[in-house]
């Protein structure tokens, strides 16, 4: 018989936890309604107690989304578990995810604490979050380090309490892929009332084994992984969602699960671009040229039959054969469909208009306009609405000659103007930025990035800004590199706290 294999999505929480990757609750409901269109089970919408902001965003998430159980995480903390219960109150099917560290180094290190007091705070948790909601899902932190003899205790304990689903996260990516298996397979076999619950992986990507480690817990009993689109999440990342989705499809395991494949794709781009975060180019599934056959015999091959060098249909995943065609002379209708294709629906007429306004714009500037500008375009909105905007910016600049901008900012309604010189031409338009907004900014890091090919490409421009002992992410993209540099430096100042 099948099993079914529950995906639990975590981008919106473990996925968003990365530097640079924040997302406004707008963004996050969007991502979370094409999470629900990909047919995941489970949303991590977020750590409620972390910030006002991820209270708002489970509130509104479990708004927005119907089918998918929304899941808030909280410490083994009764504060923690209050304010998670209060986030789900709209959610139409809720899980409280609770949890403690439970390897020798947390225990001793984190908590100054022993094996038994752990084991009580947990129970004492599960029992606590229980008053709140039937579905208590426990994680034991670092459990991939953690001592399976000790796991089983506490693994039967939290299931006695009453969790119905207990996550064995490999926290740190240390696991080797048997070692994690055996794990699972441990608690399966010594666990009393294993049954009652549903075991979970979360793996991280520390030595780039989180797929492997996944795939050994499932195929040793663990029903629910956890994993996140493109693979992100806390340094080297997470489990991405799409490898395990195409090892299940393209694998006869006799595991089944609700992802409907033809989304990943579309999924992909959209977080990608909403998190300004790139996906590599070889990167299983949805890099770049994860279908791209590049040498003259694998061509050779696939022309004569794709089998010969494709293990799976690039349909499969969502991705269309003309996914780069809209240029000058595209109409709203083909802009439209491809905004939904990439799981941006617009149903405000005004608002269609607006990006296909910019989109004209950009299609002046370079012949094919793909989905990453179309994404950015449709994202570009959020920008207009800051307080500090880019009003103009013009630049001199060659060989042996010292760069000069003047520029023209808008601040909150009023305008200001500035000239500097510079080292080259971004120096110049950020000292003359500097000259209009005085604070002691430092640019920590400026990473510049083409996404296609072609002189004509927009630029893509991820700065970090350090101001006041913070440190602030920016993002701007645009034909014009030096204009999207200024737009990153923008960006920053623009999340700058009063
Ligand atoms: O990696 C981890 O241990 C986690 C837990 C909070 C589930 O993300
Ligand atoms: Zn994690």
């Amino acid at each position: 018989m099948t099993d079914r294999l529950f995906i639990f999505d975590t981008t919106l929480r473990d996925g968003e936890q990365v530097p640079g990757c924040q997302l406004n609750t707008v963004e996050k409901i969007q991502v979370a309604k094409q999470l629900e269109q990909l047919g995941v089970d489970v949303i991590e919408a977020g750590f409620p107690i972390s910030s006002p902001g991820d209270f708002n965003s489970v509130i509104e998430i479990s708004k927005a989304v119907t089918w998918p159980v929304i899941c808030a995480l909280t410490r083994a903390v009764e504060k923690d578990i209050d304010v998670a219960a209060e986030s789900l109150k709209y959610a139409k099917h809720k899980r409280i995810h609770t949890g403690i560290g439970t390897s020798d180094s947390h225990i001793k290190y984190k908590f100054q604490s022993n094996r038994e007091e752990i084991l009580e705070r947990a129970i004492a948790a599960v029992k606590y979050a229980k008053r709140y909601v039937d579905d208590v899902e426990f994680y034991a932190e670092d459990a991939g380090r953690t001592d399976n003899e000790y796991l089983a205790r506490v693994v039967e304990a939290v299931i006695k309490a009453g969790a119905t689903v207990v996550n064995i996260p490999d926290t740190t990516g240390y696991c080797l892929p048997d070692e994690y298996g055996n794990k699972i397979k441990y608690l399966m076999e010594h666990v009393d009332g294993i049954d009652k619950a549903i075991i979970s992986t979360h793996c991280h990507n520390d030595l780039g084994l989180a797929t492997a480690n996944t795939l050994s817990g499932v195929l040793n009993g663990a029903r629910q992984v956890e994993v996140t689109i493109n693979g992100i999440g806390e340094r080297a990342g997470n489990t991405s969602l799409e490898e395990i989705s195409m090892i299940l499809k393209c694998h006869k395991l006799d595991i089944e699960t609700n992802i409907n494949t033809t989304k990943i794709y579309p999924t992909s781009r959209m977080v990608s671009s909403l998190m300004n975060m790139p996906v590599q180019p070889n990167k299983a599934i949805v890099g770049r040229n994860a279908f791209a056959h590049s040498s003259g015999i694998h061509q050779d091959g696939v022309l004569k039959n794709v089998s010969t060098y494709e293990i799976m249909n690039p349909k499969d995943v969502g991705l269309d054969d003309n996914s780069i065609v809209l240029t000058a002379r595209s109409g709203r209708a083909a802009l439209r469909y491809r905004l939904s294709v990439l799981g941006v629906e617009v149903d405000d007429e005004e608002k269609v208009d607006k990006i296909y306004q910019k989109f004209l714009k950009l299609a002046d500037q370079k012949k094919e306009v793909n989905d990453d500008d179309i994404l950015m375009l449709a994202g570009a909105d959020i920008a207009e609405t800051r307080a500090v905007k880019l009003d103009f910016l013009q630049v001199t600049t060659g060989m042996g000659v010292r760069s000069v901008a003047s520029i023209g900012l808008d601040i909150s309604g009023q305008k200001f103007e500035e000239a500097s010189t510079g080292n080259g031409p971004v120096d110049a338009a950020i000292c003359a930025l500097k000259k209009i907004i005085q604070k002691h900014m430092t640019l920590k890091e400026f990473t510049i990035q083409a996404i296609s090919k072609g002189s004509d490409d927009v630029g893509k421009v991820h700065m970090q800004v350090e101001y006041n002992g913070h440190i602030y992410y920016g993002f701007g993209a645009n034909t014009d590199i030096v204009t999207a540099s200024v737009e990153a430096y923008i960006d920053c100042i623009n999340k700058f706290k009063r």
